[in-house]
């Protein structure tokens, strides 16, 4: 990265999160903290927290969480970098760049200007060539006017034609200097590996041109005109420093104003779609060109409003294989409908068909939830047979509990209940389990750090309740007192127990020999004890907002509000957990001692289980003596604890 840890600091140590989540959405003060309906999910109660103290924030409810970076990054859909140079700026920070690092970053910088440079003109090119050449107006042009495209209209959307010759666009370009790498790397030639041999790769194609947000043309999507069987029917521009498909949409520049002034987005299949519905006065409409939606591009649309409907054309295999589509939006707290256009129809067609009013009209009368859409979806099929009808509910189930917030999914529940006919207090049991094991599932996902898995979002079916239920709960407690522990090394690691003895230094000499079950504990102790070692301190803010991003994340998670153990494994396991206000270095002994205690439980299952085992390769006797000594040991640690263990 270009910028300095150093000036990363001093932009966290500048920002002041109060005022910058205040210019999002409306604080008010509760206590130390700030409070807020959350600007990521929708919600009517406020579960948005900001500490301005540890500077950062967290939301209840939806579980989002961070520093100024995080905020940054999440709410205006910036990089890492991005959201580092815009607090920057607004906090009136001057970045220190390394000076090679500095130097690669210049010539990032003017290489995606020279490259944007060779897209404005190969853009002009081809919108010159549609009103200008002999060929463009008799092919390109006379086929917009044949699907009925207004003039207007394809000036709006910088509609062009690149004309049927090999190099028509080289000549031209390198007639104005450019160079033939800078073209390949725009992706507007190719070269032939065995001939070397240069050409276009857009020829005797009309082009739609790919806007960014702010309106720079960023790639191209060019379709062919006749019916050759041969070609594809769309090319696209390949990615590039300008183009990363996967966080674009087609249509989004013509459309967020429309976006945002109706509060509600269309998103449709083709780049003619979106045209024809702009055209038929439904402005506010997107595609995500050629590739099956992704978390970049809800994320996207999410910036200009939370209502995303999806347009189907009535062809019932394509909308199945895109209900995938739905649980991601679900999950990423927007709203999301669906309209199905009568068999056949596409909004092109339907336009162009019955005309402007008539495609509002439908649109307006034909829009659904996703429950009922989904239901209808599978009407046919599951009405007469049972289990068809219980797997509909479930994927209906399924995706209601992907909602971020509980009122709108228990909204959902009751139309869901309506559909189906069936109690709501039945279905809300199964909705509640399901959102249960989701949250255990994402906190498990934290717990276990690990840097590939933080998108993952794995659908598993509900478990059934069974012996090993036990098991797991003895491991969640583990996981809680290392959880317990990361926390109190985070936060209070610098403190003084006595003169020249830290709570840091104390927890670390009385762990060593500890061995963490969680991937984040492990990382944090171990990152911890290298600075300590190092001699540097390790102030909270060096977790908090440590520049990877998800141990970050998983770090403030554990630090934002205290952190209680629930009533239930307190009471089960005779434990407290110290809480922020009275940590004293004697209940970090317990913790700690605790936490040892349970690591040998843990152990003593195991061994107990490979007794049970019948397997004849182990030597019971051997075992039996294991278990005994870990046994004592654990009676040791408890009576240390003074807990009374029921045995
Ligand atoms: P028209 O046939 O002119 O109405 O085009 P359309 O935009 O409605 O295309 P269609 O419904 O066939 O396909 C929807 C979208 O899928 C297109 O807009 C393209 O983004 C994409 N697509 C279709 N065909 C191809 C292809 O051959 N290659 C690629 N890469 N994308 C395609
Ligand atoms: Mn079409």
């Amino acid at each position: 990265m270009a910028i300095s840890r150093a000036s990363i600091d001093r932009v966290i140590q500048a920002a002041d999160i109060v005022g910058l989540v205040g210019d999002y959405v409306s604080l008010k003060k509760k206590g130390i903290n700030w409070e807020a309906c959350c600007p990521f999910h929708e919600e009517k109660t406020p579960s948005f927290k900001v500490n301005p103290v540890k500077g950062i924030y967290k939301c209840f409810g939806c579980g989002k969480g961070g520093d100024s970076i995080s905020f940054m990054m999440d709410v205006d859909s910036l990089s890492y970098v991005e959201a580092i140079r815009s607090l920057a700026r607004r906090f009136n920070v001057e970045l220190e760049e390394t000076e090679s690092d500095f130097r690669e970053e210049q010539i990032k910088q003017s290489e995606r200007d020279s490259l944007q440079i060779a897209a404005n003109f190969a853009q002009e090119f081809f919108v010159s060539n549609l009103h200008e050449t002999e060929e463009g107006r008799s092919i390109g042009m006379a086929y917009f006017l044949e699907r009925g495209l207004r003039p207007d209209v394809i000036k709006a959307f910088g509609l062009g034609y690149a004309r049927d010759e090999w190099d028509a666009l080289l000549q031209e370009a390198e007639k104005k200097q450019y160079s033939r790498e800078l073209l390949e790397k725009a992706g507007l030639i190719l070269i032939n590996e065995e001939t070397h041999k240069t050409y276009d790769r857009f020829r005797g194609r009309i082009t739609f041109p790919i806007y960014n947000v702010s309106g720079k043309v960023m790639a191209w999507g060019a379709r062919m005109l006749g019916k050759d069987k041969n070609q594809p029917k769309y090319i696209n521009s390949p990615e590039s420093i300008l183009f990363d498909k996967s966080n674009a949409l087609y249509g989004l520049f013509q459309a967020k104003n429309a976006v945002r002034h109706s509060d509600m987005c269309y998103l449709t299949e083709g780049y003619m779609d979106v045209i024809a519905m702009h055209q038929a006065g439904v402005e506010n409409t997107v595609a995500s060109s050629g590739t099956s939606l992704t978390e970049g591009q809800i994320r996207l649309i999410g910036r200009f409003t939370k209502n995303l409907t999806l347009l189907y054309d009535g062809d019932k295999a394509g909308i199945k294989a895109s209900l995938r589509g739905i649980d991601m939006i679900l999950a990423a707290g927007l709203n999301v409908r669906a309209v199905v256009l009568p068999d056949g129809h596409d909004p092109d067609s339907y336009a162009k068909d019955y005309g402007s009013a008539a495609l509002q009209d439908y649109l307006k009368s034909h829009i659904r939830d996703f429950i009922s859409f989904k239901a209808e979806l599978a009407a046919e099929e599951s009405a007469s047979d049972p289990i068809k009808k219980a797997e509909l509910l479930e994927s209906i189930l399924e995706s209601i509990s992907l909602v971020p917030d509980a009122v709108r999914r228990s909204v959902f529940l009751a139309e869901a209940a309506r559909i189906f006919r069936m109690p709501e207090d039945t279905l809300h049991e199964s909705l509640n389990l399901r959102v249960f094991n989701r949250n255990k599932r994402s906190r498990n996902q934290s717990e276990t750090y690990s840097p590939t898995n933080q998108t993952g979002q794995n659908p598993s079916p509900v478990p059934v309740v069974d012996e090993k239920v036990k098991l797991n709960e003895a491991d969640s407690l583990i996981l809680e007192l290392e959880n317990a522990l990361v926390r109190n090394l985070v936060l209070f690691g610098e403190m003084k127990i006595e003169e020249e003895f830290t709570v840091a230094k104390y927890i670390l000499e009385e762990v060593a020999d500890v061995n963490f079950q969680s991937e984040l504990t492990k990382k944090v102790f171990e990152e911890y004890s290298d600075r300590h070692k190092e001699g540097h301190d390790v102030s909270p803010s060096y977790f908090l907002h440590h520049p990877e991003e998800t141990l970050k994340r998983s770090v403030v998670d554990l630090c934002a509000g205290s952190y209680h153990l629930s009533h239930n494994w307190a009471g089960k396991f005779n434990i407290v957990i110290p809480e922020e206000e009275d940590l004293l270095a004697a209940s970090l002994f317990k913790v700690i001692l605790q936490l040892k205690r349970n690591h040998i439980l843990a152990e003593i299952r195991l061994l107990e289980a490979r007794m049970s085992s019948e397997n004849e390769d182990e030597d019971e006797m051997v075992l039996l003596v294991e278990i005994s000594k870990l046994k004592k040991k654990e009676i040791e640690f408890s009576g240390k604890l003074g807990s009374v263990i029921n045995h």
